[in-house]
């Protein structure tokens, strides 16, 4: 009897069977897979699934949409993690190969979950640029926002990528937008050299940007490493932001990728 995930039990509503584009390696751990796919309307910022048939098994774990929902083809931006299931085949990927996409998009970490402020930081870890590069690359955050900042905290600073597409938001809203980077394991003579939540208590953040965090002027978005959500939560309650919720609105909106 086949399983729900079986090859020839796939859901045909549910996944749509998409073709590698291409593969880009932008460190040997650092990939997008580029996807060409028939899927529903998203906002900017949610995720999807991507599976691969390993075994005539279904194994599909939740990424981000790094394209903005206008834009073509599917991006996905993600790390090989030691002995992870999904993302070692992934990175066998060549174009012209099938892979499942699920067709209808998730998540709340979008601008249309965030109250009005005139300032937006989008404070990432790791992979999770991408879903801020969505809604970079889409009109909204400059339609309503003041000053945006992206902080992009990685170990070394070979995993800043993206650093085209950076560059194209800051030459478009060269007077709202700013990039911080933010090297953790060896020293550049451009990024911080810290940890996210410690440039915030020691207000290093504040001055790089030119600005004060506080309840009545900022909207946060966090996204990636959880202990890096938990930790910059923490240190952004105590600056009197809360967590922002449907039913009870406020500054902090995350979204943790395990
Ligand atoms: C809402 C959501 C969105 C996500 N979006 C992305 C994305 O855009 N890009 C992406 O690379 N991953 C993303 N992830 C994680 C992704 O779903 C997989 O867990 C990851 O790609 C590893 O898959 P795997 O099968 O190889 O290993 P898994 O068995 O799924 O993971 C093994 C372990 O690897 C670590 N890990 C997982 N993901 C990451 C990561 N991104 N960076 C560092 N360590 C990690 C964790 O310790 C995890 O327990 C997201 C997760 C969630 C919940
Ligand atoms: N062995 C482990 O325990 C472990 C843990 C996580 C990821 N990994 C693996 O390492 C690979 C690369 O992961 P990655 O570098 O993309 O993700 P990452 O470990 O989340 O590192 C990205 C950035 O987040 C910072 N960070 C980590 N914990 C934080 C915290 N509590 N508060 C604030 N900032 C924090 C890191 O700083 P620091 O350099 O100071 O940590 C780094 O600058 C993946 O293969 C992943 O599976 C291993």
């Amino acid at each position: 009897m086949p399983t729900s995930t079986d090859k020839d039990a796939i859901d045909r509503k549910r996944w749509s069977q998409g073709r590698v584009r291409e593969l880009h390696a932008w460190t040997d751990k650092l990939y997008s897979v580029r996807v060409d796919a028939p899927v529903q309307p998203f906002k900017a910022g949610q995720f999807t699934k991507i599976g691969l048939f390993i075994d005539d098994q279904l194994v599909s774990r939740p990424y981000s949409y790094v394209n903005a929902p206008h834009e073509e083809p599917l991006e996905f931006y993600f790390v090989t993690v030691p002995d992870g299931p999904l993302t070692n085949r992934l990175v066998e990927l060549a174009p012209g190969d099938p892979i499942e996409v699920m067709s209808k998009a998730s998540g709340f970490l979008t601008l249309d979950e965030v109250p009005q402020a005139p300032q937006l930081l989008l404070l990432s870890t790791g992979t999770a640029i991408g879903p801020f590069l969505s809604i970079l690359k889409t009109d909204q955050p400059w339609q309503r926002f003041e000053r945006v900042a992206l902080v992009h905290a990685v170990r070394l600073a070979e995993e800043l990528s993206f650093a085209e597409t950076i560059a194209g938001v800051r030459a478009a809203h060269p007077d709202k937008f700013d990039f911080v980077p933010v090297v953790s394991r060896e020293d550049t003579d451009f990024a911080f050299r810290a940890r996210i939540p410690a440039l915030i208590e020691d207000g290093r953040l504040e001055a790089r940007l030119g600005l004060t965090i506080a309840p009545q002027t900022t909207q946060v978005m966090l996204c990636g490493n959880p202990d890096m959500v938990k930790a910059t939560s923490a240190t952004l309650a105590a600056r009197g932001l809360q967590r922002n919720r449907r039913r009870e609105p406020g500054q902090i909106s995350v979204e943790n990728y395990w």
